[in-house]
């Protein structure tokens, strides 16, 4: 007999329609759907097509009518601030309402952009609320991006308005948000009509006249706005993320859709119930963040945690424990980086016992690939099912997951378990042929995709279809490849471009080499990701310097670091670029990237048949060595 995963799973894949109508009926409409799917224009799909709905509204006041009002919705725990504060539905409710008439006042409307490039306060969630109870289009921007990222989203989105902060703070460090933002500004093409700038006590930020309001002047006179009904079909959020060519992707979400899988998720994958409190230990400005920080838990009516720390160093690797006890967490969500970081510090899991855990039912990790240490480590410690589910920034939500909500299925480590109900996922070879078990291809999922995840990308539906679509028609891409074993259990095991996991933070190594190429003395490069014991990859330059240039090395490679640093942010974490003479090719040109890789994180490599000069390895070899690298395992001569 099918268990009962097997049955959801069915019948989320044979019958679409009835399996997201049922799941819709948990969210309030204003008006309903004319069609759970319109399938009228493929390869675009539309969910809930003609409905009305406000995904403010789901998120709070209906919380608020239906009794909620006094539990808390969000609980503002900041270590580096030495603040916890908490707000209810009903002030959170207020206070959203407030904000959104603060953006109304400088002219924000229904489809207008507001930018948000804030650090992990309340007033950052408040105002992607705020820009949802409007119908306003918000776009966060990760604070640890530099001033050219914000500025090339602020030309993609051009938004009305942009909302800001005077700083962040990292661990111990007062990054001033400011000067960054005005840069960003100055180096963009379109222009926000007004700036909003949230005054932090660390940091006092210069306003420029005329154009930046202090936030809490502004939100002082303001007059609370009320929820503005928009199409299921309109959106909600522009969400850049890292492309191929180092020109970010805006990831549209929809309203409908996405508080429909939202909603479902909470208890279907997480297991939690309206009231439970649960963590999302990301950042507001990834994907995690806006799922499961701000939209999924709200639109539960649970109570959910915007922390504002590591977990190491906020002040100590006991930071995650602390938080768990202290706010009774049931569920906590995060990326294996921060669990490997806190084993670093204490391996033996000493500050972990300081605390009552007892209330913690599940761990949830994603972002980048679990390692089955890290895995093992995180169970013996908090005796609680941790499970490892597998997503993307294009879809809001977990592809494959265990899900503890429906039926938890046996833990294998190393895989995300299978996939998720409304996924039709397949392992296809070149060709475009569906691959055995075991066989390693390109990881698609049959059209449609389910509600929440994107319709398109933002004003590109020609970058949608090239970028996704086009590879294999009928199916979306993710750009992983991996395999499925015999019992349907998928295993993700690369990107199939040129994308990083840095840290869980997506990266793309092409963007970097666009950097160090902009350089004046570099003639070629090519930047790799890099195993690294606690941030997963790490990217790693490579060099050839052109004719003639007899500066010293060290120098031009602090330049090199200074120049990602400074165009693309300190999130990339590049520290190490190495000068070589030549870098190994193809016969035909191509930089042959994978064997690079393989030699540095030290794995077994072949000699590719196509190379051109095999020598060239054994200087990259040795240039590796002489930074610390291990040589390679093994080496085989063997052309492949
Ligand atoms: N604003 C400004 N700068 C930021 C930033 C932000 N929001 N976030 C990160 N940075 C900076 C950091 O200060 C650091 O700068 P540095 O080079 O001057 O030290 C750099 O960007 C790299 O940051 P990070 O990769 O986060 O490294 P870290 O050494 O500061 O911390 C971890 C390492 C593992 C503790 C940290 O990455 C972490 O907590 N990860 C948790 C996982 C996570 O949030 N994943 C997101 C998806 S779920
Ligand atoms: P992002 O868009 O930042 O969420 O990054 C998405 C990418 O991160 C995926 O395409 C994968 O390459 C990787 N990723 C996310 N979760 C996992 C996971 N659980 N296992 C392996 N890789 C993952």
């Amino acid at each position: 007999m099918a268990g009962k995963y097997e049955s959801v799973y069915r019948r989320s894949i044979e019958d679409r329609e009835g399996f997201w109508a049922e799941a819709a009926e948990a969210i309030c409409w204003d008006r309903k759907w004319d069609r759970v799917l319109d399938d009228s224009n493929p390869p675009f799909y539309r969910w809930f097509a003609g409905g009305m709905l406000n995904t403010c509204y789901n998120a709070l006041d209906r919380h608020v009518e239906e009794g909620r009002g006094t539990q808390p919705a969000l609980i503002y725990d900041s270590p580096v601030t030495g603040t916890t504060r908490t707000y209810t539905y009903h002030q959170l409710r207020d206070n959203v309402a407030q904000v959104a008439g603060m953006l109304r006042a400088v002219g924000v409307e229904k489809g207008d952009r507001v930018i948000i490039y804030m650090p992990m306060v309340p007033e950052a969630v408040m105002t992607m609320l705020a820009c949802a109870r409007l119908g306003a289009v918000h776009s966060v921007v990760f604070g640890g991006f530099a001033a050219r990222e914000l500025a090339t989203r602020i030309d993609d989105a051009k938004p009305r308005v942009i909302v800001s902060a005077s700083c962040g703070i990292e661990g111990k460090k007062v990054i001033a948000y400011k000067p960054l933002l005005d840069e960003a500004i100055e180096l963009a093409a379109a222009r926000p009509e007004k700036c909003i700038i949230l005054q932090r006590p660390q940091v006092k930020a210069e306003l420029v006249a005329g154009r930046d309001l202090d936030f809490a002047a502004a939100l002082e006179g303001a007059t609370p706005a009320d929820c503005v009904s928009v199409a299921a079909t309109d959106p909600l959020y522009i969400l850049y993320t890292s492309g191929t060519t180092g020109v970010p992707k805006g990831v549209v979400r929809d309203h409908g859709g996405h508080a429909v899988a939202m909603k479902w998720t909470m208890k279907h994958i997480y297991n939690v119930e309206p009231g439970d409190v649960y963590w999302a230990a990301s950042d507001i400005g990834w994907v995690v963040g806006h799922s499961y920080i701000v939209y999924a838990p709200l639109l539960h009516g649970c109570t959910t945690i915007l922390y504002e720390g590591k977990p190491v160093g906020t002040p100590d690797p006991g930071a995650f424990w602390r938080v768990i006890s202290q706010h009774g967490v049931k569920v906590l969500f995060t990326a294996p980086t921060a669990f490997r970081a806190i084993k670093r510090e204490d391996p033996n899991g000493q500050y972990a016992k300081k605390y009552d855990l007892s209330g913690l039912r599940a761990l949830f990790l994603a972002g980048e690939r679990c390692d089955p240490d890290t895995l093992h480590w995180a169970e013996k410690l908090l005796g609680v099912p941790v499970i490892d589910h597998w997503w993307q920034t294009e879809t809001a939500w977990a592809i494959a997951a265990n899900c503890l909500g429906i039926e938890p299925l046996p833990i294998k480590p190393g895989s995300p378990t299978r996939a998720a109900p409304g996924y039709d996922v397949r392992i296809l070879d070149d060709a475009g042929h569906e691959l055995a078990p075991g066989q390693i291809g390109s990881i698609v999922v049959k059209l449609p995709l389910p509600p929440g995840c994107l319709p398109t990308l933002w004003e590109n539906d020609e970058g949608f279809v090239s970028s996704y679509l086009s590879e294999f028609p009928g199916f979306y891409t993710t750009a992983d490849a991996g395999y499925q074993d015999e019992d349907g259990y998928l295993y993700i095991m690369a990107r199939t471009d040129d994308i990083i996991n840095v840290a869980g933070h997506r990266l793309s190594t092409g963007g970097m080499e666009e950097v160090l190429s902009g350089h004046p003395d570099v003639a070629e490069c090519a930047v790799v990701g890099v195993a690294d014991a606690l941030k997963g990859e790490i990217p790693v330059g490579f060099v050839v310097l052109k004719a003639g240039v007899e500066r010293p090395h060290a120098e031009i490679i602090g330049e090199l670091i200074q120049a990602v640093r400074s165009k693309i942010g300190p999130v990339a974490a590049f520290k190490t670029a190495i000068v070589v003479d030549r870098l190994p090719k193809t016969r035909s040109g191509k930089i042959l990237r994978g064997t690079i890789k393989r030699i540095a994180d030290g794995s077994e490599w072949r000699m590719p048949a196509t190379i051109d000069d095999p020598t060239i390895l054994d200087e990259i070899t040795d240039a590796l060595e002489t930074l610390g690298y291990p040589r390679p395992r093994s080496h085989s001569d063997q052309r492949s």
